[in-house]
């Protein structure tokens, strides 16, 4: 699972206490665990190991240059969807070559850069887009690698229905219906090279058969477009694959690849992976420190420093996240993190932010330990989608992030101040 663990009722990051390490930095702070993030990333590529696959890590899960560097130097390439992203892979020194672009809508100005810094494929969502790219391509005189992103029309029915892209009705890809014209139009094109398929079905999806049947679809198109002559040499399969938001709930990486790898081998085909949330959604915590108590009719309520502008996932998909004080009696250490808790001594509690929307609420009528103002909790799985999607709503500012390496902590994004804030309103000018 992760390396957030308990000792003697205190808990952990790694061999830090979270309660020293609240009282240096303050809360609410991102935690991450280097053991967690890269061993994820070893027990991924281990067990896919039979495909010898590229793993692009989707840098939209959890994205802090510092994190990248970690999984480039373990050899991950990057999945990106903006020039930002593309950027980020670059100061983290990852192999070009190893990076894919995705993303419906492409600039120019994208585009070009990511010719220029010579990245492995673009993720073709379009014919308009592909048409652009290899006229940006052409007069840049520099060819460009693409994949075509088919949308196989699966999906996950356990998926939250705004993290649903397989379906034929989202605006991601293009039908599978479609592909063979798109081929026949630009299957050939000198400036920008198809010679990929590409699939993302969805995230999370919780079980391997979903990928199965994308990716039988995916292999019949591929032997229809090679019988007609055209040089397909990889498939990216995407990402989605589960983390553990509640113990024992998802497959892990040894499923997806037992279902999967047998599929895939001896096809003549570079495989390429884009994990995001697998790796990165359990090697981080969100840390927060009870601010009140309060009854509202027959609730209780505890009121916490951080909210929905730090972790939206559970105002904006109902996502359910782990959360538990760092400080527990030892009869009320979790052994496993799951919605319904058997454990001595708990209250119905909902915890809540303190941003002016209804939907800032972490935990609604759970059971937990009683808590105290002052004391820390901890909501776990919060490595991915966390810090990315925060915002500054209410002019709050986004927390620290900090990496624990053994008993090692650094800080590797300092805590916003509002003289940040402010500080591109403050200088107006002329346009
Ligand atoms: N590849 C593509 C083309 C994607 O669109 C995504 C995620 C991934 C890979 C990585 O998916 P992952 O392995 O991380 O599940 N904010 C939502 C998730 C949005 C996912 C967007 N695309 C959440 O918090 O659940």
């Amino acid at each position: 699972m992760d390396d957030f663990q308990y000792r003697s009722g205190q808990l952990f990051a790694e061999d830090v206490n979270l309660d020293e390490l609240a009282a240096k930095v303050g809360t609410p702070m991102y935690v991450y665990s280097k053991k967690t993030l890269l061993g994820h990333f070893k027990k991924l590529r281990k067990a896919f190991a039979e495909l010898n696959p590229i793993i692009c890590y989707s840098i939209k899960s959890c994205g802090n240059i510092n994190l990248l560097k970690l999984l480039a130097s373990e050899g991950s390439g990057m999945d990106v969807v903006s020039g930002g992203e593309l950027y980020r892979a670059q100061l983290a020194n990852a192999d070009m070559s190893k990076v894919v672009y995705a993303g419906v809508g492409k600039t120019d100005a994208e585009i070009k850069q990511g010719i220029d810094a010579g990245i492995g494929y673009f993720n073709i969502e379009s014919e308009a887009e592909f048409e652009n790219i290899a006229s940006i391509a052409q007069q840049m005189g520099q060819v460009a690698h693409a994949a075509l992103r088919v949308n196989p029309d699966i999906y996950d029915p356990k998926t939250h229905v705004k993290t649903n892209t397989g379906k034929k009705e989202t605006k991601f890809g293009v039908d599978i219906e479609r592909a063979k014209r798109f081929f026949e139009s630009y299957g050939e094109n000198p400036h920008c090279k198809p010679t990929a398929i590409h699939l993302h079905i969805g995230s999370p999806i919780y079980s391997p058969e979903p990928y199965v049947l994308a990716i039988t679809k995916a292999l019949i198109l591929i032997d229809e477009l090679r019988a007609s002559g055209y040089t397909i040499d990889t498939l990216d399969i995407g990402g989605g694959f589960a983390a553990d938001y509640e113990s024992g709930k998802s497959p892990d990486w040894q499923d997806y690849a037992d279902a999967i790898v047998p599929l895939l081998k001896d096809k003549g085909l570079k495989i390429i992976l884009e994990p995001g949330r697998t790796i990165s959604a359990n090697a981080g915590i969100l840390v927060t420190r009870v601010q009140y108590l309060k009854k509202g009719g027959n609730k209780k309520f505890v009121i916490v420093d951080t909210g929905m502008h730090h972790l939206i996932r559970p105002a904006m998909y109902d996502a359910f996240h782990f959360l538990w004080p760092t400080q527990v009696d030892s009869s009320q250490e979790p052994t496993v993190r799951k919605e319904e808790m058997d454990l001595p001594g708990l209250q119905l509690t909902d915890v809540v932010g303190p941003v002016c929307e209804s939907s800032d609420v972490f935990a609604k009528q759970r059971m937990l330990p009683p808590m105290q103002r002052g004391d820390l909790l901890a909501i776990f799985s919060a490595g991915a989608y966390g810090m990315v999607m925060a915002s500054n709503y209410n002019a709050m500012v986004r927390p620290p992030e900090i990496l624990v390496d053994g008993d090692q902590s650094l800080t590797i994004r300092h805590r916003e101040t509002y003289e940040q804030l402010v500080a591109d309103e403050l200088q107006t000018s002329p346009v």
